[in-house]
């Protein structure tokens, strides 16, 4: 009944100015809600992160973020809609993070989702958090508009895909094994940076310079990359100083692993964009945060004439606005309109 009530309705807001949309994300360790005007403008976009709460265990404990989520999701809601100087009533869809994450953690958002969207009577707006983000983009830049192609550098994926239009993803190259953001975590825990690993190594690379060869990118050729062998060489590197009672070259340690994780992306998503005669590059992602990245692809797409977009700082990591945005873009293409059998996934295809 709600589902079939809900098909109609979508179809009216198709026809309405102004859409104005609630996001909710907890796919990790930030509990966020967002009100979003169009897909661009965000009236409030409102973060509770746990980071203070996992610092002292080294990294996410997936039953500690749920039951955070659980306990901030209230107050973060009655945040935003102040902010935003809106009630649940001027809402007229609910957007929600239903994968990729945390099982435990995107159970919380997706219920509470469910049951806003229930009690008021307005569309459930399934999104793919991965193209989430890549929709901090469109808040970012307001005339940005697809065709491009989309590097996503985060804890969970790493790719470079086609966008063609503002619902579809066409994967051009993935991560073989471990995803970069992950990779940054693992380094820093090794050199004694703690969590949340990538900001802190970012840092230290900008005092240290590439004096250490680690690994040779294997699949140079192709749009495909692999971080677990970069991984593993600064382990070893890290535990063969440590047996001979050296000091670590941290800030040298953290540019060389910085050079050789980031570089190769960037030359093949220039190569992408290219090979399949693209114009534009955007990132997305909680790594697109990282300065090196940023100055490394801005370079190289200035040098080719390509133009390159990455969001603000502030909508690189996890947030909602970015959700609501995709829950826009989602509702005006028919795409991902859900009844309440709405479930949590936690991988889910980035096509
Ligand atoms: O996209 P995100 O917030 O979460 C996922 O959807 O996975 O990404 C989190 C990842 C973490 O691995 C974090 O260490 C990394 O993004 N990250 C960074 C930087 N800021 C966050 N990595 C490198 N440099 C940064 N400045
Ligand atoms: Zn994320």
């Amino acid at each position: 009944m709600y589902y079939e009530e809900m098909l109609k309705k979508v179809k009216e807001l198709q026809k309405k100015s102004d859409i104005t949309i609630l996001g909710i994300e907890s796919s990790c360790d930030e509990t966020s809600v967002a009100v979003v005007k169009n897909g661009r403008e965000v009236l409030s976009n409102v973060i509770s992160t746990q980071i203070d709460i996992h610092t002292r265990f080294g990294g996410v404990v997936p039953e500690v973020a749920s039951r955070n989520h659980l306990m901030a999701f209230n107050g973060v809601l009655d945040s935003a809609l102040k902010q935003a100087n809106v009630t649940l009533h001027d809402i007229d869809a609910i957007a929600v993070t239903y994968g990729a994450g945390l099982i435990g953690a995107l159970m919380v958002g997706v219920t509470f989702a469910k049951t806003l969207a229930y009690s008021l009577n307005i569309p459930l707006i399934a999104v793919n958090h991965i193209r989430g983000h890549m929709c901090a983009n469109y808040i970012s830049h307001k005339d940005l508009t697809p065709p491009f192609v989309g590097l996503i550098v985060s804890g969970g994926h790493t790719a470079i895909v086609k966008v063609d239009n503002y619902t579809d993803f066409k994967v051009i190259g993935s991560t073989l094994d471990d995803a970069i953001g992950e990779c940054y975590d693992k380094v820093a825990r090794v050199i004694g940076l703690g969590y949340p690993g990538g900001p802190k190594v970012d840092k230290c690379a900008k005092e240290g310079k590439y004096s250490i060869k680690f690994v040779k990118d294997k699949l140079k050729k192709s749009y495909d990359s692999s971080f677990s062998g970069l991984k593993t060489a600064v382990i070893n590197y890290v535990h063969s100083l440590n047996q001979k009672g050296k000091e670590l070259p941290i800030n040298d340690i953290c540019a060389s692993f910085q050079c050789e994780a980031v570089l190769p992306l960037v030359e093949k998503t220039l190569r992408a964009a290219k090979n399949f005669g693209y114009k534009k590059v955007c990132m997305a992602g909680g790594v697109s945060a990282n300065k090196f990245l940023r100055e490394s692809l801005s370079s190289g797409g200035k040098e080719q004439g390509i133009e390159v977009y990455y969001p603000e700082m502030s909508l690189c990591t996890d947030n909602a606005a970015m959700i609501a945005s995709q829950g826009y873009f989602n509702l005006i293409n028919n795409v991902g309109i859900s009844g309440l059998d709405l479930d949590a996934v936690s991988s889910i295809n980035l096509e």
